[in-house]
């Protein structure tokens, strides 16, 4: 076993202080996803998505990493020999402030500002807003947080979809299973040959595919696997 491949969503953060979006008090129970996750909702109002993600970005850069985010950096570290792509659907940073390397955010990030006139990312640091001027072409009323919204592409799909054709092991971490085409990943791999196992704090709906499903908190649950896995 040689290559691995680790899908993580919300549920990875959530101990670390970070709402999930479909859970109860989730980040999504006072707003409508429609007005500050889709593209509709940004032509609308991108006032209120601008301050939605200055709000989170807030929370964001305050967070810390937990036990599973820190499990999966060791794993990457104490094995070189292994593959080990990381895919999150999180636009949090934990991964990295975990010192993981080479993490695919496939929803975008929050430390990122995107220009819909010319494509051109900068990072953001602090507050960002729709009538800020892009760097890069001038044009001014065009700056969206660099967030993939319904509507819109996700990114790395090529990377991806190559990386599931060679994983020996998938492994998905804290996601409802709900989002595609995230939640279509563990079959694709299974249909490769992978083993498959999900963490999840509770049953998904979207399971048929997990040869295993460890029930429990992500903090608990993946450092015992990863630090027991052998190749
Ligand atoms: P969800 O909020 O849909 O699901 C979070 C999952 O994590 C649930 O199944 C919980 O049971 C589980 N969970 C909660 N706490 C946990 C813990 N401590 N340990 C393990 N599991 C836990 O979040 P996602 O599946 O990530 O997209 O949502 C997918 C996408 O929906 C997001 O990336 C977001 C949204 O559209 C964008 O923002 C672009
Ligand atoms: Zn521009």
């Amino acid at each position: 076993m040689k290559n691995v491949f680790i899908l993580t969503g919300a549920g990875i953060s959530a101990e670390s202080g970070l709402k999930t979006f479909r859970d109860a008090d989730g980040l999504w129970e006072n707003f409508k996803v429609d007005d500050v996750a889709s593209i509709e909702g940004f032509e609308k109002n991108p006032k209120l998505v601008h301050e939605f993600y200055n709000h989170l970005r807030v929370q964001m850069d305050k967070a810390m990493p937990n036990k599973a985010h820190i499990a999966i950096s060791e794993f990457q570290k104490k094995n070189p020999d292994i593959t080990v792509n990381v895919v999150t659907q999180n636009v949090d940073l934990l991964h990295e402030k975990a010192g993981t390397k080479n993490v695919l955010h496939m929803h975008g990030r929050i430390d990122e500002t995107v220009c819909l006139n010319c494509g051109h990312v900068v990072k953001t640091l602090g507050n960002t807003q729709f009538d800020g001027v892009c760097e890069k072409c001038g044009a001014k009323n065009f700056l969206k947080p660099n967030i993939v919204f319904f509507g819109e592409m996700p990114m790395f799909m090529d990377e991806i979809s190559d990386m599931l054709k060679h994983c020996d092991l998938f492994v998905a971490v804290g996601t409802s299973g709900v989002v595609y085409p995230a939640a279509g990943f563990v079959s694709q791999a299974k249909y490769y040959g992978a083993q498959t196992y999900l963490f999840n704090l509770e049953y998904t709906e979207n399971n048929y595919y997990f040869d295993h499903q460890v029930m429990g908190k992500a903090s608990e649950t993946l450092p015992q696997f990863l630090e027991k896995l052998m190749f």
